[in-house]
């Protein structure tokens, strides 16, 4: 059974996102946890899945990473373990994100969850990502200051950086199916009352140094005649030692000019923004399947999306996974919305051509009967 979240996205958006912190009492009603603490131990020892484990015994703050063998040592209480992307992961924990896929996809980063033991928590800190934290099994009292680009950080481990004191503005606890939502940079320290459990919506973008570096690195790879600076205009300057403004505003034209550049930009952005950032359940097929006999198993078997595999649409293209898709957009369309695929959906030719290959790569599996 998927748990219902009842939220007024418009009222949301105008007062809340990217503004200020807020709590949504009640947001899921009746809310069920998709996910035993054992199973998010299991997750836990996984060599492929990111996890850490947060302690805070005596004020003394320590932090280990996974994958884990075992978790006999640890104590009653002030520990926590924190898994990254489980909705990669955990087809039951995947569903609660879906009521999120309203908002912008290419924002979206995973599903983290953390289960914690009394009075654990992982300290004062600052995130660079928005964040839906929904309460799952127990309680946790939340503290939240202002946004103020003057808090000091600093290293309470080497693994974790904290924020000097804050004064709250939310200083609260949260139950089950209550939501904290907590925009970018503002301060936060969620501490544990007895066990809990919290599921991390987090929604995270670029910073303009990322995407410059990002997009030139594309431009050098992409583009491999130099594009150099002109003026067929010249007149002789007073002062030939002054570069001059008209001179300096060409040459940001220069770089603007490619960015503004679709069939560069656009392209760029949607392979960047569909690489992963986190590891995903990805098997290539061995050998890969011929054409015809991908084509009689899909007969009689659906396709399933790799869960949370990064799917987007740039323009008139979709990508994925890093690539552009060379399919019409009713089909990429088609390839969004729907997570199982089956042959009536897909039946021309040339669309099985590279449903095939996208299968072979493995980011859509058989469904087994
Ligand atoms: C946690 O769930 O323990 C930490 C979440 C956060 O503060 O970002
Ligand atoms: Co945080």
């Amino acid at each position: 059974m998927s748990n219902k979240l009842t939220i007024d996205w418009d009222d949301f958006l105008t007062n809340y996102w990217q503004k200020k912190p807020v709590i949504l009492r009640d947001a899921f009603k009746h809310f069920v946890d998709p996910i035993t603490p054992e199973e998010l131990a299991g997750l836990a020892m996984e060599e492929e899945i990111d996890s850490r484990i947060v302690t805070n015994k005596n004020g003394k703050w320590d932090a280990q990473f996974g994958p884990f063998i075992d978790f006999s040592h640890l104590d009653e209480n002030h520990w926590s373990l924190l898994v990254q992307a489980v909705d990669h992961w955990h087809e039951q924990a995947a569903t609660l994100v879906e009521p999120f896929k309203c908002l912008p996809q290419w924002q979206f980063e995973d599903l983290m969850i953390s289960y914690a033991t009394d009075k654990a928590g992982v300290g004062p800190h600052i995130d660079n990502y928005d964040v839906f934290i929904i309460q799952g099994k127990g309680c946790r009292r939340w503290q939240v200051g202002d946004r103020n680009e003057h808090y000091k950080q600093f290293s309470a481990h080497k693994a974790l950086l904290h924020v000097e004191n804050y004064q709250p503005i939310i200083d609260e606890e949260i139950t089950a199916g209550d939501i904290l939502y907590i925009p970018i940079g503002f301060p936060h320290n969620g501490v544990s009352i007895g066990e809990s459990l919290s599921y991390s919506v987090g929604f995270r973008t670029q910073t303009s140094q990322e995407l410059l570096s990002g997009f030139a690195d594309y431009v050098i790879d992409n583009l491999p005649n130099g594009i150099f600076y002109q003026d067929p205009n010249l007149t002789l300057p007073k002062d030939s030692y002054r570069i001059q403004s008209y001179e300096l505003e060409k040459l940001q034209n220069q770089i603007i000019e490619l960015v503004r550049t679709p069939k560069l930009f656009n392209d760029w952005f949607g392979k960047h923004i569909t690489i992963p950032m986190h590891e995903l359940n990805i098997v290539p097929v061995e050998p890969p399947y011929q054409f015809d006999e991908f084509v009689s198993l899909l007969k009689t078997n659906n396709l399933c999306r790799v869960p949370s595999i990064r799917i987007l649409k740039v323009g008139d293209y979709g990508y994925i996974h890093g690539e552009k898709i060379h399919l019409p957009m009713p089909v990429i369309d088609l390839l969004c919305q729907e997570e199982e695929l089956y042959y009536e959906q897909l039946e021309d030719e040339s669309t099985l051509k590279v449903i095939l290959d996208l299968v072979n790569k493995g980011y859509w599996y058989f469904i087994e009967d």
